[in-house]
């Protein structure tokens, strides 16, 4: 499938991206406006003959017709017979949406009502559950169920006014201790997220929660609320229906931050805010259905996407926010795009003929720099980057800081592609006095190849609306990325192997069961750590 793209390529593998700018009109052509958001893909290897053929690529694929079936509730999740609809969660005009000929939006529209009275009554110190007013909140949960609100909390500090937040998801014990050492049981409101209620993790973490409070407060059940589908579990776990905010099983656990599991996010920056929220990344699924490909920001990050990762045979992608509250971004996005494309067969069940979706990571900006850019600079292997950053801060006292890190942000950007040179080493070198074969040796290690792709995805600041903005971007580019692999981004089907034998094993460890039937290797570690 991706043959023609790979020989346009193989024809300019070696073109300097820095040449492509002798056309004066390439920035404004390779880059994208949307709602004061501004997207930069010219510092790739992308000319106008590589963007067409992407762009036919995404037609052929079906994209346009894909996106409709999804938002229109069709069953594109096909290996659990589910709609993918978190797009219904943002819809806050409450458009009929129809999953087996039934409309979704009035209950969706109800929890989020729900949810609204709920968190207001927490900040506003109504609920007050046996003890005082609530001061800190700790959201249980893992995956889905944790690294988005936890992401958006953070992201969102300049709005917090409501309680503290707190978020467990690590079943080491070491994770709950540390944060429930500090808080007190009888002004603390546990919420478990779990879309299932039977993850081990958040279900072991959710009864430690519960004996901690019990020493202190006599219904601990009281002050739980629980984020799920599964109505049956929380009520056996003892969690008041009333305090039990649900949705369908058409909401995946890592797109499920619009919906009740986004419950912590709206307690601590309220119900007009949350909305907000909710609105940048419908006005984002408005863009995604509307705008022509050329100037589709999800389908165009999603073309960067696949011509690095299919075309080129770069296998990883750095995603560098130059934005201290985005430093989550990198793990949510982790999530997103690996528990998404991460599959090896297609649709039909066959082999995929090529690679699935990239390795994503990364860090914020400017620490990375001090970290790991020396290989993404000098290494011998090409990562395109994706940098980030707010035009504006929001600390406006320090003004320096800001200019600081978006001088950072360019900065890197363009040595990625300009490089420098061998002859310019030498200079360098020669400037500080040496000669011969120590200058030859000292320069090349100063050599920098250049011709690394990165792009810029710049945003005015971030305010809830934008963060919207930006999550249903990455949202949809996962999407188009995974129709065009042909792939369900919807399931998860390689997490399972690990938690089976995760089960088998805890008893072993336990001293329960014996190890016999496990392969030497698992043996030998299960016996050194209950010696030792
Ligand atoms: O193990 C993977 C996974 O199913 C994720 O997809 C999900 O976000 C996470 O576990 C948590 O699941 P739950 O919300 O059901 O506890």
């Amino acid at each position: 499938m991706f043959d023609a793209l790979k020989s346009l390529y193989s024809k300019v593998s070696d073109r300097s991206i820095l040449s492509l700018f002798d056309d004066p009109n390439r920035a404004a052509e390779f880059s994208v406006n949307f709602d004061h958001m501004f997207f930069d893909y010219s510092k790739t290897n992308i000319d106008n003959a590589a963007r067409a053929a992407l762009l036919d690529l995404a037609r052929d694929r079906g994209v346009a017709q894909k996106r409709d079936a999804m938002f229109q509730g069709a069953k594109i999740n096909d290996t659990e017979g589910r709609a993918v609809l978190h797009t219904a969660l943002r819809n806050l005009d409450g458009d009929a949406v129809h999953v087996n000929e039934q409309d979704v939006m009035p209950e969706v529209l109800q929890t989020l009502t729900l949810m609204g009275d709920f968190a207001e009554a927490v900040r506003s110190g109504d609920f007050v559950g046996q003890g005082e007013r609530i001061t800190d909140v700790v959201n249980i949960g893992i995956g889905g169920s944790d690294l988005g609100p936890a992401m958006a909390t953070l992201a969102l500090a300049p709005y917090h006014d409501g309680p503290k937040c707190h978020f467990v998801s690590n079943v080491d014990g070491a994770h709950i201790s540390d944060v429930l050492r500090d808080l007190n049981p009888e002004t603390t409101l546990v919420i478990v997220a779990s879309k299932t209620f039977t993850t081990i993790e958040t279900m072991t973490n959710a009864r430690t929660a519960r004996a901690w409070m019990s020493e202190r407060v006599d219904t601990p059940a009281a002050q739980f609320a629980a984020l799920s589908t599964a109505a049956d579990k929380t009520s056996e776990f003892g969690i008041d229906p009333s305090r039990v905010f649900g949705f369908a099983d058409w909401v995946g656990g890592r797109y499920s931050m619009w919906g009740p599991i986004g419950l912590s996010l709206m307690i601590a920056i309220g119900r007009d805010a949350f909305h907000a929220f909710l609105r940048g990344a419908q006005s984002m699924d408005r863009h995604f259905c509307d705008a022509e490909f050329h100037e589709n920001l999800p389908v165009l990050l999603a073309l960067v996407g696949i011509w690095h990762n299919q075309v080129c045979d770069y296998a990883t992608r750095a995603v560098l926010p130059y934005d201290q509250r985005l430093s989550r971004l990198p793990a949510y996005f982790q999530q997103l795009e690996m528990e998404s494309n991460g599959k090896g067969v297609a649709m039909d069940g066959t082999s995929l003929p090529y690679h699935s979706g990239p390795i994503v990571w990364g860090e914020p900006g400017t620490n990375g720099q001090h970290a790991f850019y020396q290989l993404i600079h000098q290494g011998t292997r090409v990562i395109p980057c994706e940098f980030m950053i707010a035009a504006r801060g929001h600390e406006t006292d320090l003004q320096h800081h800001h200019n600081l890190l978006a001088a950072n942000c360019l900065a890197q950007s363009e040595a990625l592609m300009t490089g420098r040179s061998l002859e310019v080493a030498r200079d360098m070198m020669a400037a500080k006095g040496f000669s011969g074969d120590e200058l030859e040796r000292q320069a090349r290690h100063r050599v920098f190849s250049g011709n690394r792709p990165s792009t810029t995805l710049v945003y005015p600041q971030l305010t809830p609306e934008v963060l919207g903005q930006i999550v249903a971007l990455y949202e949809h580019r996962v999407f188009v990325e995974g129709v065009i692999l042909g792939i369900n981004s919807y399931d998860q089907w390689g997490v399972e192997l690990g938690k089976e034998l995760a089960t088998a094993l805890e008893p072993i460890l336990a001293g329960d069961a014996d190890a016999s039937g496990k392969d030497g290797s698992t043996q030998q570690l299960v016996d050194f750590i209950q010696k030792n």
